[in-house]
């Protein structure tokens, strides 16, 4: 009986090390642990053996079931390593491989300038007012004081629409007309940003379409030292305290007297350059005290009130200060441009 022992412990054993799988040591054990297996029956027949030889078998008979379940779990636990390790192989994920980046959008250089306008001119009292990019005859010119024929008109290519008398802005002047109407007889002080079109031939230098920053302030006893001081204002804090300003005589129809701002040219400092065209100076918007004709227009007594207007272009501040030789850039959509800024 304990021969026989031996031989089911030794045939159990080496069947045991051939077992690679799973499910072959599922059957390994049913075939040499479970109920119907050559150990369990000799364990069965414990009982009829001669009452002599029973411890001796029955020792024998459980430490061969307790060397075969230990032999079993090894065996099942060398199998999981196995399978994990090759898992962890096979599933391995490269953390040296370098991520995969996500394009992050970013504000358009113009649209940065603007915010940057808007916020001085907030912090100076000026709320933002949105007037309309399809205007009419009317507003666009008449209403400011630029009557048809009159050779002003040259000043602004248009684009007129099928319609007769009805056009797209050529600058957001229209809209002072608008807000005086909507206001009047109250105090203003607004922006007017937004876009505004030119039939005109596109260079590096013209757009037939831009932003432009429209500004304008009514109320009594606002007089040319407001429009000197608050303008001055604007050029330090949009190109630094240190900058230097000088008002030059101009003419617009619809503001008498009218000025153009220039600021000192901060690529040669005012000694001459190629960026300003060796004048030392840069232009940086147009301006004036609102025309009589045109406060009355919007609803106002010019005996009573006045006002001063100004008008600037966010991508020609962009491209003095950011030295952009070209105008065309902002609208091509080329993204080697646009993730400069
Ligand atoms: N509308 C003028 C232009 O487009 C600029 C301007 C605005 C000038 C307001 C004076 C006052 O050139």
């Amino acid at each position: 009986m304990i021969e026989n022992l031996e031989l089911i412990l030794t045939r159990a054993q080496q069947a045991l090390a051939g077992v690679e799988q799973e499910a072959d040591l599922q059957a390994w054990r049913v075939r040499h642990l479970g109920r119907s297996s050559e150990l369990s029956q000799v364990l069965d027949g414990l009982k009829e053996l001669p009452r002599e030889q029973r411890p001796a078998v029955g020792k024998r008979a459980n430490e061969v079931k307790t060397a075969l379940e230990a032999a079993h779990a090894a065996r099942q636990a060398k199998l999981q390593a196995t399978a994990l390790e090759q898992a962890l192989s096979r599933e391995r994920v490269d953390v040296s491989l370098p991520g995969r980046r996500i394009p992050l959008g970013r504000m358009h250089p113009a649209t940065q300038t603007l915010l940057e306008v808007y916020a001085i001119w907030r912090e100076m009292g000026f709320q933002v007012y949105r007037s309309r990019d399809v205007e009419t005859d009317a507003f666009n010119f008449e209403l400011l004081n630029i009557p048809a024929y009159h050779p002003a008109r040259d000043q602004w290519d248009t684009f007129y629409t099928t319609t007769p008398g009805v056009l797209l802005r050529t600058h957001t002047s229209p809209g002072q007309i608008r807000v005086m109407r909507e206001r009047a007889p109250e105090p203003i002080r607004v922006i007017l940003p937004g876009m505004c079109y030119r039939y005109e031939q596109i260079s590096a230098r013209s757009e037939i379409q831009f932003n432009q920053v429209e500004g304008l302030a009514v109320g009594e006893n606002i007089t040319f030292a407001d429009l000197k001081g608050t303008l001055n204002a604007f050029a330090r804090r949009m190109f630094g305290d240190q900058v230097q300003t000088r008002f030059r005589a101009a003419h617009f129809p619809f503001t008498e007297p009218s000025a153009e701002l220039d600021i000192e040219c901060f690529v040669c400092g005012g000694a001459g350059c190629g960026v300003c065209k060796s004048t030392g100076w840069l232009e940086i918007l147009g301006s004036g005290m609102v025309h009589p004709t045109v406060l009355l227009n919007g609803g106002y007594d010019p005996q009573r009130f006045s006002g001063f207007a100004f008008g600037m272009g966010p991508e020609r501040l962009t491209m003095l200060k950011h030295r952009i030789e070209d105008i065309r850039y902002f609208w091509a959509n080329d993204l080697r441009f646009l993730e400069q800024f």
